[in-house]
């Protein structure tokens, strides 16, 4: 990602929802702090529905029943118990490289 095209992951608490071709579902990438940029699977692991970044609260929050995640995927609050799922992500200044491992 080119901070360039995505400028709020140039903002600390900043993050962009998208769909990276090939894949299935969207990713929420999130700026945490300077040097700092977390990347999910957007899909929650309720029922599927699309979780997004709570810069307030620090977390992925799902709107469909409230279950939210930590900054490492784990399920903070149920009904989901099982983890988003995470990729590495390389912050390169300019770039921010996401690296979504093939299935
Ligand atoms: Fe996310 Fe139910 S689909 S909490």
């Amino acid at each position: 990602l080119a901070v360039a095209d995505f400028p709020q992951l140039s903002t600390v608490g900043g993050s962009v929802c998208g769909q990276p071709s090939g894949l299935p579902t969207p990713i929420v990438v999130a700026r945490l702090a300077a040097g700092t940029v977390i990347a999910v699977d957007s899909r929650c692991t309720h029922l599927g529905c699309t979780v997004a970044w709570d810069a307030g609260n620090q977390d992925f929050e799902c709107p469909c029943h409230g279950s939210t995640f930590a900054t490492d995927g784990r399920a903070t609050l149920g009904p989901a118990t099982s983890p988003l799922t995470t990729y590495s992500v390389d912050d390169q200044g300019a770039t921010i490289v996401v690296t979504i491992p093939v299935a």
